[in-house]
């Protein structure tokens, strides 16, 4: 039985993800330090078997915390390196613990691939790395000029995935996600994804709040579409291969929220507060090469998958 790692398996995505490998028949190792994933997230498989939890800090002694997992079960066949500091707003307060995690983190999860023979790491990169695009759909070629330090290290670490695949043999895919959104992601921080804080409020009946007027755009991806696009990244002969995961669509962040006051019946009142300051306009993810490299198209429409995340 294959091993594979998920670094940040406790969280919103990789839960997602360890869902799919467990499902799929394959030894699943979350190694999470717990900053944001749960516990709750995995409960389905309390005591199954082929489901280990390392409790740890990605960047730092991975190789000593994963040690007793080999010992038992072998080498570790493929990583998918999910683990980080996922707020833009705070990279931006606190740059240096972004970049320790971040960009060091990935780092660590490269040097343990190259010690130990690792077949693949799929890496979450972001959107974030092209800052502000004026062409949309925005392609892979595009210039990257992230605007924050969160897109500077995610930006960093698709470097060192290309190093590490060119120099050291590590086979490495990158995806750019942009706004992910589903269930299990946390509504708790001012700095959530809009979605989860707008589905929360919702079905409250409290009011939304949108920064600037609402017309800034984003293309938002079910976890469902991003779980099948990281399975296949993990489990392919590609190397060196970096491509978006988006819809190819944008929406609005006021249609947004009419949509999610409507789904959730409450009549929520929508206000506005002054616009995030650096924060980018339009974002729209051009995805032949998320198609054409993987196989993967994203079939989960925004209407479809906010009911998911609702209801
Ligand atoms: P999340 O906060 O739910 O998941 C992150 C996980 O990483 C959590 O389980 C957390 O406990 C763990 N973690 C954080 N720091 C760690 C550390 N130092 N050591 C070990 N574990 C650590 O967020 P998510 O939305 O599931 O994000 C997963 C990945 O996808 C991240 O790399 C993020 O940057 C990337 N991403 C997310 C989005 C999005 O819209 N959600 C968009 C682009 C990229
Ligand atoms: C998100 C991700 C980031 C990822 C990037 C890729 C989160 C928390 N951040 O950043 O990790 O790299 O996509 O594209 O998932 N908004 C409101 N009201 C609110 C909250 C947000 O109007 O209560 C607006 C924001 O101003 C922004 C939009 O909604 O215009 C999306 O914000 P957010 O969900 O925080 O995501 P991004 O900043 O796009």
């Amino acid at each position: 039985m294959e091993t594979i790692v998920v670094t940040g398996g406790a969280g919103f995505i990789g839960s997602h993800v360890v869902d799919a490998l467990l499902a799929a028949g394959k030894r699943v190792v979350v190694l999470d330090n717990f900053s944001t994933g749960k516990r709750a997230n995995l409960a389905r498989w309390t005591n199954h078997a082929a489901l280990h939890i390392v409790v740890c800090d990605v960047a730092h002694g991975i190789f000593a915390a994963l040690a007793p997992i080999t010992r038992d079960h072998g080498p570790i066949a493929r990583i998918v390196h999910l683990a980080a500091q996922v707020s833009v707003v705070h990279s931006v307060q606190n740059p240096l613990v972004d970049m320790s995690i971040n960009y060091g983190g990935t780092l660590h999860v490269l040097e343990y691939a190259r010690a130990q023979g690792v077949a693949k790491v799929a890496f979450a990169s972001s959107a974030a790395v092209y800052g502000d695009v004026e062409t949309m759909p925005v392609a892979e070629e595009a210039p990257c000029q992230p605007m924050s330090p969160y897109g500077i290290d995610k930006l960093a670490s698709e470097f060192a995935l290309d190093y590490y695949a060119s120099v050291h043999g590590v086979a490495t895919s990158a995806l750019r996600f942009f706004n992910v959104y589903g269930p299990r992601q946390d509504p708790s921080s001012p700095y959530s994804g809009v979605i989860s804080i707008f589905a929360d409020r919702a079905k409250a009946g409290k009011p939304l709040t949108i920064f600037g007027d609402g017309s800034q755009t984003r293309d938002f991806v079910y976890v469902g579409d991003v779980v099948r696009a990281l399975v296949a990244a993990i489990g392919d002969g590609n190397s060196r291969a970096i491509a978006n995961v988006g819809t190819g669509g944008e929406t609005s962040v006021l249609e947004l929220a009419r949509m999610i006051v409507e789904l959730c019946g409450k009549r929520s009142k929508i206000e506005h507060a002054p616009a995030r300051a650096g924060e980018i306009l339009k974002s729209r993810a051009r995805v032949d090469r998320l198609r054409d490299t993987f196989g993967i198209v994203a079939q989960t429409a925004l209407v479809e998958g906010l009911r998911q995340t609702v209801l």
